[in-house]
């Protein structure tokens, strides 16, 4: 069965009859700033793409990392792992996932017939961790923007190597932060130190916001990085792709000026998300720098707000538990707007 996720912009324009263009899609937590895309040279249009080396440069010093897989997006990643883990450890299995949490994961995980654990805020307990089990940390998660150390996350990387299972850290939201947040750094890979124990998940698109463009990173050691490479086989992504990509993964410059920018747009839209909604109706606001989710002191109020926003052309995401929502980080010329649809929609409810 087919997920919802934000950007789903055309059915809920049909839904609630406003052209597109009217809208203000704040559904996703797609950087609402895209690193200006440079000339591409007609060849990479008219040729079938070959893997860029300059792009597998820029990459790994980006990521700091020693081996990765160029793919067209981390979700291709997400979806074909279960079966590959599978071939590699045939006892039964147990999965930890959050309970809240980008839902591709547990999909495709259950698809596959592994049995799903979820953990909720706190992670597993780590001796209770069965042989052969994966744990997926998604850093920070992804809606409640909840975000774990990397000596934490070093603990069951270290604790599934014992168990020989596998920790699966997905890192889609993880550009906004500071570099050394990362966990693609440990990625051992080589001669006796091959490493199996450990896939580390990046996308390119949210932070560059250039999500139209598919392209996203496996970081791992040698024995990912073949399966899945034998897996994906050739022109997995295309040429323009993987030259914006390596002019963007290089210009240190830019990442410095979006990391600041969007800070700055977050801190902002926080104070006018508590503004607006106050503490009397929002009990919390959580998130990071590419997205703000908003938790309810009723439940039921998340699903009202979110049909009296659109019905103003204000798209947000609906949790899939329809407790929850979760606005992108909004431009500075669009805060007056999303100020005053929600005042209005905070009015019709009150
Ligand atoms: C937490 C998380 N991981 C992975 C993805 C997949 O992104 P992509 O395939 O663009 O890399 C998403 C998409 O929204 C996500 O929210």
């Amino acid at each position: 069965m087919a997920l919802i996720h934000g950007g789903q912009l055309q059915q809920v324009a049909e839904k609630y009859k406003i052209p597109m263009a009217d809208w203000l899609d704040l559904s996703t937590g797609v950087a609402p700033i895209s690193y200006p895309v440079p000339d591409i040279p007609l060849s990479a249009w008219q040729q079938l793409p070959q893997q860029n080396p300059e792009l597998i440069i820029a990459a790994k010093k980006y990521y700091q990392c020693a081996q990765l897989v160029v793919t067209n997006g981390s979700q291709a990643i997400i979806k074909a792992l279960p079966e590959l883990y599978r071939q590699r450890s045939k006892a039964i299995q147990t999965v930890y996932l959050p309970e809240r949490g980008y839902k591709e994961h547990a999909q495709a995980w259950e698809i596959a017939g592994f049995t799903l654990h979820f953990y909720h805020d706190v992670l597993p307990g780590i001796t209770e961790l069965e042989p052969n089990s994966v744990v997926v940390i998604i850093n920070p998660n992804n809606p409640t923007g909840q975000f774990f150390s990397r000596d934490i996350i070093k603990r069951y990387h270290q604790r599934l190597k014992q168990l020989n299972g596998l920790l699966v850290v997905d890192e889609a939201f993880i550009d906004a932060m500071p570099d050394e947040q990362s966990y693609c750094s440990e990625v051992i890979f080589g001669g006796d130190c091959e490493e199996n124990n450990l896939i580390v998940l990046r996308s390119f698109g949210k932070f560059f916001g250039l999500a139209g463009i598919r392209i996203g990173f496996l970081v791992a050691g040698k024995y990912w990085c073949k399966k899945f490479s034998e897996l994906l086989g050739p022109w997995q992504v295309n040429g323009p792709a993987q030259i914006i990509a390596e002019h963007a993964l290089n210009d240190r410059a830019w990442h410095n000026q979006q990391r600041n920018k969007l800070h700055t747009l977050r801190e902002r839209q926080e104070t006018l998300l508590w503004q607006v909604f106050s503490s009397e109706l929002v009990s919390a606001i959580e998130g990071c720098d590419l997205f703000l989710t908003l938790s309810f002191h009723q439940a039921n109020n998340a699903k009202v707000l979110y049909h009296l926003l659109c019905q103003q052309g204000v798209y947000c995401r609906l949790s899939d538990e329809q407790d929850t929502l979760r606005f992108g980080i909004a431009l500075e010329d669009d805060f007056k707007r999303l100020d005053s649809a929600c005042r209005q929609a905070c009015n019709i409810l009150t």
